[in-house]
């Protein structure tokens, strides 16, 4: 199967002071196309270390990461990324913070409103649109957050 994702060899050292702190070390990974892949492991055991440098957030300090056979250097619009906590702006409604990536980008109104209307729909927060983050459950919230990657997907299909 191809690879969509990969890790090789990657290590990750951050400097703290005089000291070096190892959060990976020479770990290879293959993500196959259409596979939901779960990393499991102790807190600190270099989980989010690993997922930011697939997504391209922070860079190896030695190895590579490739996306589709090319070498990842930086973001990728064509990579969602679901953070920790979620990134809604309090000041704006859903609606509007699902049409945020795409405003970002210089779509034309009309259009973002539409594919943030769909999508909107489609995780089951249809009726909540002008509703603010304070607003909302907090399973709703990360409905709403899902944003981004719901339009990497949406785009590549
Ligand atoms: N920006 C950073 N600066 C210094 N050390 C970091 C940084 N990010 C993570 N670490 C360290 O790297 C190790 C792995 O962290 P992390 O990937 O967040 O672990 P996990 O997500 O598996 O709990 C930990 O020891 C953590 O303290
Ligand atoms: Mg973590």
């Amino acid at each position: 199967m191809t690879a969509v994702l990969a890790a090789d060899a990657v290590t990750k050292q951050f400097a703290k002071g005089d000291e070096a702190i190892v959060a990976l070390r020479e770990l290879s990974v293959n993500i196959a196309e259409g596979t939901f892949v779960t990393i499991l492991g102790r807190s600190g055991c270099g989980k989010s270390t690993l997922l930011n440098m697939l997504a391209g957030l922070t860079a190896p300090s030695t190895g590579e990461i490739r996306y589709r056979d090319r070498t990842l250097t930086g973001p990728d619009t064509q990579i969602g990324y679901l953070t920790q906590h979620d990134t809604l702006m309090p000041w704006r409604d859903v609606l509007r913070n699902v049409e945020m990536p795409l405003e970002i980008r210089g779509v034309d109104k009309a259009e973002r409103r539409a594919v943030a209307t769909d999508l909107v729909q489609r995780v089951g927060l249809a009726g909540f649109e002008k509703h603010y983050p304070r607003e909302l459950s907090g399973g709703m919230r990360r409905r709403a957050d899902s944003r981004g990657c719901s339009q990497g997907a949406r785009r590549r299909c």
